[in-house]
């Protein structure tokens, strides 16, 4: 769902809720959860709220969330805290007898909006016409059913931040070149580090139709989609100049879905989990700069008073959509499913399912 088909879903949630005290809402969350027990099923992502995150089962990055949705056969609700792709996986990934829920319709993602089905498939046209059969899709999981589909439909497999390196691995176990959607930084990143040089890098214009290369056709070994994500995309050089030079002994830790110009110059970049992870091992008294979304750095931020850690951008960057769920939403979702109804049901049509599984099924039995 695209964030203009999100304007047209009914805003807000009964006006009561706004009325509540958090306590109230709080002691009414965990009445619910326990009147369900195991036939609820709450995971969360590291950018979810702390108010949310506080009565999630399970948190986790996106490749933690899929395998846990595929892996619960027991919820019959999944209240998915988390953006709409990942709710739409957990979906495709779970029972047919098993309801998943966002809390809010409007929690979308605009890097997965950078790519719709038509603009996918006239590029694909393109692109075969002059590349003929050498291309394999990849598709980062912030996208679309519809272009996970696509995507298995044409042999090719989902990745996400925490195994894109292994995942483009085994693309070129299978064709010559790969068509990277919808992350042109996340693909740059990951294809940069195996050793594809800029210059056997496209970019793919889906605006004007247009492939964006100087050199000669042959030499094109990825196809990046031109998107990205507006948070990482906040992070730039000249932050990293004044954290270097305002903290000396900085570590520089940013999630790849930045720039390439931002990734080379940090010390690590990995997922929301290799951050988490990185900073849990740090020794006690270091210092890092962390480039992600703001939920998640003043959480590690919280969690390790024994280290000096900063954002990166000290203007502090909101995923806005990740922060619609908020826990007035929560309790909402939470009181329809107490009710025995599945508003807000995220649900993927068996056609596009299908072909969606098989692109992230493949990435699952290597991840
Ligand atoms: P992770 O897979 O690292 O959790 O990232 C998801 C995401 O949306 C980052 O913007
Ligand atoms: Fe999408 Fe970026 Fe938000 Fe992640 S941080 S959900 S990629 S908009």
């Amino acid at each position: 769902m695209s964030i203009l088909d999100a304007l047209h879903i009914p805003i807000g949630i009964p006006e009561h809720y706004h009325s509540l005290s958090e306590e109230e809402m709080i002691q009414r969350v965990r009445e619910i959860k326990k009147e369900l027990g195991e036939r609820l099923y709450l995971p969360a992502h590291h950018y979810q709220k702390d108010e949310v995150v506080q009565f999630a089962d399970d948190t986790g990055d996106s490749l933690q969330l899929a395998q846990l949705a595929a892996k619960n056969k027991k919820a019959d609700y999944i209240v998915f805290c988390g953006v709409h792709f990942m709710a739409e996986t957990a979906d495709i990934l779970t029972e047919d007898a098993q309801t998943v829920i966002l809390p809010d319709m409007r929690a979308g993602c605009s890097m997965a909006d950078m790519a719709d089905i038509h603009q996918t498939e006239r590029a694909w046209k393109i692109l075969v016409e002059r590349f003929g059969d050498t291309i394999l899709p990849l598709t980062y999981v912030n996208s679309t059913a519809a272009i996970k589909s696509f995507v298995g439909e044409n042999g090719g497999a989902t990745v996400t931040s925490s195994n894109a390196t292994a995942m483009v691995e085994w693309a070129y176990t299978q064709k010559e070149r790969i068509l990277f959607l919808p992350d042109q930084h996340l693909g740059r990143n990951t294809a940069y580090d195996l050793g594809i040089p800029l210059k056997a890098m496209a970019v793919w214009d889906p605006i004007s139709d247009r492939l964006e290369y100087d050199g000669d056709y042959e030499d094109v070994k990825v196809i990046l989609w031109k998107g990205h994500c507006s948070v990482h995309e906040k992070f730039t050089l000249d932050n990293i100049a004044d954290v270097r030079r305002d903290m000396p002994d900085v570590n520089v830790i940013v999630h790849p879905e930045c720039t390439f110009e931002v990734v080379q110059k940090s010390d690590y970049a990995g997922s929301t989990k290799m951050i988490i992870d990185t900073i849990e091992k740090a020794p006690s008294g270091s210092s890092w700069a962390i480039g992600t979304e703001m939920n998640l750095v003043n959480r590690i931020i919280q969690q390790h008073p024994d280290k000096r850690i900063v954002s990166l951008n000290p203007n502090m960057c909101p995923c806005l959509t990740m922060n619609r769920i908020d826990l007035p939403h929560l309790l909402w979702a939470l009181d329809e499913v107490s009710s025995g109804k599945k508003t807000n049901q995220i649900k993927v049509d068996k056609k596009t399912a299908r072909y969606a599984k098989d692109a992230l099924n493949r990435m699952l039995e290597r991840a």
